[in-house]
């Protein structure tokens, strides 16, 4: 197949983007968005000025079968981190694809540039059964880095109370504690060079203001007597997940900072989440979480969660200015 004319992504096409990615996660799932309003709020993240650098593919009925798309994730110890995704219909054909490809290490390229940065880092997934799309990243010079694991856990009839330590409140997600969240969020996940640190523009489609918050089932932990600044010690933040025939609820971000880690605070804070789910008809958890998280899959583990068979590959490779010489 292929593509008879290109135009930028606009809110417009969210609706014949969610029916592209529906139709490409079923038979080589990336976590691209299921529902329209989820793909309307991917397009509003990406920023004002990244509808450029977006990129949709119609075939000669109309039919949105392709779509390219390349995102700042913010600069960390001056690296500037850009997303590619290069999503199309199994019918299209390789090298259409493989254009697109080079058409967003372009835009990356012009991005890193405009951003006056000196060194990127680009970084894209790739369904596990995906061998042409890994056969193109690779010979791209695009290096595997990690699998996401995408984990499952059917809610009990009877879940365990939630424990805490002395000291500690369960509290639901309220806006006075909106900023500190997001600091919290940001300082549990510094060690994880994958995870998205939202800016305060940023932050609220990441957590409450996302088309799909789920307020009952998110919570924070609240140190009572804390002598720091903030005393979020821990949040959840629970997503609707439209994916699956089963009710589910994604866990969209979990964290504990350090000091507090390992008292069992996100044992407490699932616990709590099994509970209301259990209310709410909602008979599955959800979550993504990367392989080399050793402490995340250890407590997902202990907690009987199992893989769902939705993970993917992530790969990166350097976009250094020298790079650009090369053919
Ligand atoms: C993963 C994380 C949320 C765990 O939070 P926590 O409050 O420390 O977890 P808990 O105290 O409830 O741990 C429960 C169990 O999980 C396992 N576990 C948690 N941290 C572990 C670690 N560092 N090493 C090994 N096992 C670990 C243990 O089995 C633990 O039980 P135990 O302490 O009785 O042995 C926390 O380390 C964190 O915030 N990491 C950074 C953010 C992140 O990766 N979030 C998850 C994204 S998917």
């Amino acid at each position: 197949m292929k593509i008879a004319s290109w135009s930028r992504a606009t809110p417009a096409e969210a609706a014949p983007l969610a029916a592209l990615f529906q139709r490409t996660e079923a038979v080589a799932p990336v976590g691209m968005e299921q529902h329209a309003e989820d793909v309307r709020n991917r397009l509003t993240t990406l920023g004002p000025d990244s509808a450029g650098r977006t990129r949709v593919g119609r075939d000669h009925t109309g039919t949105v079968v392709a779509y390219g798309e390349v995102a700042d994730m913010g600069t960390v110890d001056d690296v500037l981190r850009i997303r590619l995704a290069n999503v199309c219909h199994a019918d299209v054909a390789d090298d259409v694809r493989a254009e697109l490809h080079h058409w967003l290490i372009a835009q990356a390229k012009q991005l890193r540039d405009d951003r006056g940065s000196a060194q990127a880092v680009l970084g894209t997934r790739c369904a596990e059964n995906d061998r042409a799309g890994h056969e193109l990243l690779i010979r791209d010079d695009f290096a595997l880095v990690r699998h996401q694991r995408d984990l499952v856990l059917a809610v009990p009839d009877a879940p365990p109370a939630p424990v805490l330590p002395p000291g500690l409140v369960l509290a639901p997600v309220d806006e006075r504690y909106d900023e500190l969240a997001r600091l919290a969020h940001n300082e549990a996940y510094s060690d994880s060079p994958a995870a998205v640190r939202p800016d305060r523009r940023t932050w609220p489609q990441h957590a409450t203001g996302h088309p799909r918050f789920l307020p009952d089932l998110s919570c924070l932990l609240l140190a009572q007597a804390d002598g720091s600044d903030n005393p979020v010690a821990a949040f959840l933040f629970a997503l609707a997940d439209g994916s699956t025939d089963t009710p589910t609820a994604m866990l969209h971000c979990l964290g504990t900072r350090a000091p507090w880690r390992r008292s069992g605070l996100a044992t407490a804070m699932i616990s709590r989440v099994l509970h209301r789910a259990r209310s709410a008809d909602i008979g599955q958890l959800r979550l993504e979480v990367t392989d080399s998280n050793h402490p995340a899959l250890a407590l997902y583990r202990k907690l009987g969660f199992v893989e769902s068979g939705r993970g993917f590959a992530v790969l990166m490779r350097q976009l250094t200015p020298e790079a650009d010489e090369q053919p």
